[in-house]
């Protein structure tokens, strides 16, 4: 069974999808075992309480230096035995000690076809601001490992989703979140789940 962590700021529309695509068996051999939020007003945490999921807010802003949020972000995991830390919709850097400890068990879902619009800067409404901004007919969402850098991972899944004439920011998010991220997030964590990746020269492998 892999013990997942999800980490959130916000909304937790992509946490919802994994509970739900647990609850329905579209994720197998998968439970969270806990939810962490940096924000302690985000209605994710409300989403983890409905199923009962174990969630607490750790928020940089409760400790004296980030050395010290950063280890208690880490103290929270590890306290957990967790085999795999999910990204959804999580705007805290991740701290290097978190990285180096979990080395191809950390999953980011990032709401454009990489790697266009991404890297530093580039979160939330700012990805689809950008992309309109650019004229592109296709964007996307992408699941990929953390590694020390910004959205520089080993791609693991993508899905394109059209943009449509006329489209605003927020009707762009929209589409991206229901055709791609909410999708390919689940999908990727059960194909974890199951053994079916493999990191290979820095490539994300289907086995
Ligand atoms: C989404 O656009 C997601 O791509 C990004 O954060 C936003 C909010 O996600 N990572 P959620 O509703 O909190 O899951």
């Amino acid at each position: 069974m892999l013990k997942a962590a999800v980490l959130v700021s916000g909304g937790g529309t992509n946490l919802q999808a994994i509970i739900d695509a647990i609850d329905s068996g579209v994720i197998t051999n998968t439970k969270i075992e806990l939810v962490i939020s940096n924000n302690k007003n985000a209605f994710a945490l409300e989403r983890a309480a409905k199923h009962g999921i174990p969630a607490r807010c750790i928020s940089p802003r409760d400790y004296n230096s980030r050395e010290q949020f950063n280890e208690e972000l880490l103290a929270a995991i590890e306290s957990r035995d967790i085999d795999l830390v999910v990204l959804a919709g999580c705007l805290v850097v991740i701290p290097e000690i978190l990285i180096r400890r979990y080395p191809n068990r950390i999953i980011n879902i990032h709401p454009s076809l990489i790697p266009s619009f991404c890297g530093t800067g580039f979160y939330g409404l700012k990805v689809h601001e950008e992309a309109l901004k650019r004229g592109v007919k296709i964007t996307g969402a992408t699941v990929h490992f953390v590694d020390s850098g910004t959205d520089t991972g080993p791609i693991i899944l993508q899905k394109a989703v059209e943009v449509k004439a006329g489209d605003t920011p927020k009707e762009l998010q929209l589409r991206v979140m229901q055709e791609a991220e909410w999708k390919i997030l689940p999908e990727a964590i059960n194909l974890i789940a199951n053994g079916k990746i493999e990191v290979v020269d820095n490539k994300a492998i289907l086995k």
